[in-house]
């Protein structure tokens, strides 16, 4: 594994993920499915300030760079682009805007998030060359964004999305996880436990209803949303939509954790 700071020494036609570092098992999935499409996967680390509302936030994301490079290299990563702040924000690099969906749900309680998120993979693919960009499920929401992005640059990306790896009682993997002191991860688990009642629910109001009234018990947990939407634009799901998903948001102890589920619903038209 070549490790790269510059652009220019990447490899073209590449399988590309991108990441803002402290790497997991889910990344490593990522990782492992870009090998198996191509034989060149590129791996980035940056943490992009442009996405945290506050920049706190940023300086405070954690980072662990010895072990970054041991599991990308585990992991079938076979160039590992660590950019600097100049590469990607060279002066008068233009700030894009993330449309509508970009202001809910996520992006209504993270102001300009999802701007500075479409900015920095615009750029990142602009400077990668790549054939294929593989993101996770579990941001589902940043991942309709991409598909949206590259459509608008009519760029020829293919978008591979993959699924969400969790620990095994359910919790989803996260760079923010290792925030949860011991009891926030045993409350952790209501995220899982209301998106697993929806999705088996048999129709709509009770799937809203399992899922609002499981995450509403939760000592110590802090509902943002709960919903089930339609998949393509995150409007409200309706019986006929055909494609429905589950996602929730709320914050323990001040962590913030998000997750989603697809809709196990019948087709009840
Ligand atoms: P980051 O949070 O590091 O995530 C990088 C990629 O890993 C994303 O596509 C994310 O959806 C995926 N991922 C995270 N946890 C996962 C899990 N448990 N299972 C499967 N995939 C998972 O998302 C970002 O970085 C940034 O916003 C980025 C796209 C890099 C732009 O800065």
């Amino acid at each position: 594994m070549k490790i790269v700071t510059s652009a220019t020494d990447l490899a073209d036609g590449c399988a590309f993920v991108p990441t803002m570092g402290a790497l997991h098992q889910g990344h490593a999935s990522l990782f492992k499915l870009a090998r198996e499409k191509s034989d060149f996967v590129v791996a980035s680390i940056f943490v992009n300030p442009m996405q945290f509302e506050d920049q706190e936030e940023a300086s405070k994301y954690p980072r662990t760079p010895e072990r970054d490079i041991e599991l990308a290299k585990e992991s079938g990563v076979t160039h590992l682009w660590l950019p600097t702040y100049e590469e990607i924000y060279p002066e008068g690099f233009a700030k894009r805007s993330a449309s509508a969906l970009g202001d809910i749900y996520e992006g209504a309680s993270r102001s300009g998030h999802f701007d500075g998120v479409v900015t920095v993979v615009a750029r990142l693919f602009q400077l990668v060359r790549a054939r294929i960009a593989i993101f996770g499920e579990k941001d589902f929401q940043q991942l309709t964004l991409i598909r949206k992005l590259v459509h608008e640059l009519n760029s020829d990306i293919e978008v591979i999305s993959a699924p969400t790896i969790r620990e095994a009682d359910g919790l989803a993997m996260s760079s923010r996880n290792v925030r949860l002191d011991e009891t926030s991860r045993e409350r952790s688990l209501v995220l899982y436990r209301a998106l697993t009642a929806a999705a088996h629910s048999s129709d709509l109001d009770s799937a809203r209803t399992s899922l609002l009234l499981i995450a509403g018990s939760q000592e110590g947990f802090s509902l943002d949303y709960a919903e089930i939407i339609d998949e393509r634009d995150f409007s409200k799901a309706i019986d006929t939509t055909l494609n429905k998903r589950a996602i929730i948001a709320g914050w323990l102890n001040g962590v913030r954790l998000i997750d989603n589920m697809e809709m196990k619903l019948g087709d009840v038209r």
